[in-house]
């Protein structure tokens, strides 16, 4: 496994808990040096358990350096970023100088599996920078969730296998056996265009949603109930159809914008995606227009409370998030933000966490606070971000005494927005009154 990020640490932990020997490389020491004593560097449901069982079976080691991980393997996985690059289009660099390290000491008849997420056309590429024609490779997208990623992988919808080579997609799929799940094996292109279809859709399906949760505001009408009416209808579903403050994190964003350049770049204008683009930075101003209506018409000086920083609940991840955009947005305009997330709150009570280090520097500008009561102090409104299940259990009597007015803005739908209203807090949800 080349690369221990989310992608790279869950997949290697749940394939040596599926039985295979997995040895997982990654540039960073320190990083490898605490996982080698089993020390989790990142935030995942399960993760922690499947490492420990993998160190302690003997079948998953940690090593520095991608070609320490690929000598002697059967079957080598690229799971290195792709960063966007400031055009919108992936940046290939990390899958180019992991396909030269590890090329002089890839055994013959070995496959390189290529989980990050590529271009179309980027098993070509692979090829190219690997220059090994007994070495097969193979595209084998991952549908992973943060925060999810091992229920995910031991419970797949579906298993995606690109290649050109049918023996090789048959050794790939191999790895996955006993996981029941449906085999879709085609050609490279093709697997990696299901890649960015899989997450431009679910994008979709969350401006559209957004977009509807709009319209029930405008109408009076409660978007929880017209999800349920549409949603029973087996060819909708009720899935990826919460509302909110817009989709964020490391993949939605980057995996649309690149979908809508690749297009481009062979000639088809995605204007569709790039609308359902604009839908989500449009629910962001949205968003910061209910707070500054909430505060009055103007932010400037006012004291607003945010509860949820990262992109979605648990995880640690903050990257891209809605939560940070509408943050940076009212300080922007004047706010005194005093924000609090479970993630940070030992940080900001002075406690590093175990092999993490604290961030606090996670919204310039703002107070991140040790406790959600802190943040509501002397605030006039109080924003809710992230669905972190725990806000919904505070007693909300101490945090009406705490704050100088009794605004909620509830971007998540997460409050119970009635027993709110009973203890005199004005409530304004996402698509209901
Ligand atoms: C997403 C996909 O769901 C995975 O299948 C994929 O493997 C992964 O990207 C990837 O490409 O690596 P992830 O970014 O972890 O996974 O997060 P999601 O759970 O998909 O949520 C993305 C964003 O949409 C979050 O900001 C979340 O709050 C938002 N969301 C999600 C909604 O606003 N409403 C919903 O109903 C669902």
């Amino acid at each position: 496994m080349v690369g221990a990020g989310y992608v790279g640490l869950a997949t290697a932990a749940c394939l040596a808990h599926l039985g295979h020997r997995v040895v997982c490389a990654d540039v960073v020491e320190e990083k490898i040096a605490a996982l080698s004593d089993g020390i989790i560097p990142i935030v995942e449901e399960g993760l922690d358990d499947l490492v420990s069982e993998g160190l302690t079976s003997g079948r998953l080691s940690f090593v520095v350096g991608a070609s320490g991980a690929a000598k002697g393997a059967e079957v080598v996985f690229l799971c290195v970023p792709t960063p966007q690059r400031s055009d919108g289009s992936a940046d290939m660099s990390f899958i180019e100088a992991a396909a030269r390290e590890i090329a002089p000491v890839l055994a013959s008849e070995s496959i390189v599996v290529n989980k990050s997420t590529v271009p179309v056309g980027s098993a070509r590429v692979v090829e190219e920078f690997l220059r090994r024609v007994d070495v097969a490779v193979v595209s084998n997208p991952e549908f992973l969730r943060e925060g999810s990623a091992i229920h995910d992988f031991l419970n797949p919808d579906r298993i995606v296998i690109g290649a050109d080579d049918r023996e090789a997609a048959m050794r790939v799929a191999a790895l996955y056996s006993g996981l029941g799940a449906p085999l879709v094996i085609t050609d490279p292109a093709s697997a990696e265009t299901i890649k960015y279809a899989s997450n431009a859709f679910l994008a979709t399906k969350i401006s559209f949603v957004n977009t509807v949760a709009n319209v029930c505001e405008a109408v009076g009408a409660d978007v929880h109930d017209v999800i349920l009416g549409i949603g029973y209808d087996t060819r909708i579903g009720f899935e990826f159809l919460k509302p909110g403050p817009g989709w964020g994190g490391s993949c939605f964003p980057k995996d649309t914008l690149a979908m809508v350049r690749i297009a481009e770049d062979a000639g088809y204008d995605f204007r569709f995606l790039k609308g359902v683009i604009e839908v989500n930075e449009e629910q962001k101003d949205i968003m910061v227009g209910k707070i500054r209506r909430a505060a009055g018409g103007s932010l400037a000086g006012v004291t607003i409370a945010l509860w949820g920083l990262t992109f979605k609940a648990r995880t640690d991840d903050v990257r891209d998030s809605p939560a940070i955009s509408i943050g940076s947005r009212l300080i922007a305009e004047g706010a005194a933000v005093r924000a609090y997330d479970p993630t940070f709150a030992n940080a900001a009570s002075g406690h590093a966490d175990r092999g993490r280090s604290p961030n606090l520097e996670v919204l310039p500008g703002a107070l991140i606070c040790a406790d959600p009561y802190g943040a509501v102090e002397g605030a006039r409104v109080l924003a809710v971000l992230t669905e972190w299940e725990e806000l919904k259990r505070l007693d909300f009597s101490k945090v009406h005494e705490l704050m100088a007015e009794p605004h909620v803005i509830d971007g998540r739908n997460l409050l119970n927005g009635a027993a709110l209203k009973r203890l005199g807090f004005s409530y304004v949800g996402v698509g209901r009154s």
